[in-house]
């Protein structure tokens, strides 16, 4: 099982260093990007949570997936439904910022999810079809399936839920591309759901937000999902 936490902005400077001094352990982690220099070096594998559709240049603020795999950067997720929603992100550019990210052998984790109110199906395909449009190498390319309704609010779905949610995405690749793919879920995973979470059929992982912010929470977890 991977588990890969997405410290999205929540850490402060001191938080990071207490973080760094109390945890190593194999997951993966994707801190801010200011920081991805104190977490190297350690067991957990590191992650960016956005790189540039572009590959260097005039780009103020922008992170290229160049940069990023220079400095010892692994992974890289795109098209998270924060930056979908904040930044405007089309699927069109998040597909555009994977292919860059795999010509620079990045692994990709590929956010997808649906709002309540939306076509479940329908959203996830065209996230699928848009998002993956000429990619070749899959095998650096993991799916995070994160329901909007359940990011932050303590909500998830059923394990059935998922599970069908996953078959239709595995479903979707192989129709599409004729290629396979690990599936992870996100969305409000904890040290007492994971528990629950982790029988599901079919899933390679978790993608986990604000739980994995807290060391002591994320060894719990790690140390159930060893079991
Ligand atoms: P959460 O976030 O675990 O805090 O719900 C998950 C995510 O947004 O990746």
């Amino acid at each position: 099982m991977l588990i890969i936490g997405n410290l999205k902005m929540y850490m402060t400077y001191e938080q990071v260093l207490n973080f760094i001094n109390n945890f190593d352990e194999e997951v993966i982690l994707c801190p801010s990007a200011i920081y991805i220099p104190y977490f190297l070096n350690h067991k957990y594998q590191i992650g960016i949570q956005d790189i540039s559709m572009y590959d260097l240049g005039s780009h103020t603020g922008e992170i290229s997936a160049k940069q990023a795999k220079e400095l010892g950067v692994k992974y890289s997720i795109v098209g998270h439904s924060e930056r979908r929603k904040y930044n405007k992100e089309t699927d069109e550019e998040i597909n555009q910022k994977i292919l860059k990210g795999l010509e620079n052998n990045l692994k990709i984790i590929l956010c997808i999810g649906e709002n309540k109110d939306e076509n479940k199906h329908a959203v996830l395909k065209k996230q699928i079809l848009l998002g993956l449009n000429n990619v070749e190498n899959f095998e650096n390319i993991l799916i995070a399936y994160e329901p909007i309704w359940c990011i932050g609010t303590g909500v998830t779905p059923t394990n059935e839920e998922i599970e069908t949610t996953i078959d239709f995405i595995q479903t979707t690749i192989k129709d599409n591309f004729a290629k396979n793919v690990k599936v992870l879920y996100g969305g409000s995973v904890d040290k007492d759901n994971v528990q629950k979470l982790k029988k599901i059929k079919n899933l390679s992982g978790f993608l986990i937000g604000k739980a994995s912010t807290d060391y002591m929470q994320l060894k719990t977890i790690v140390t159930s999902l060893k079991d």
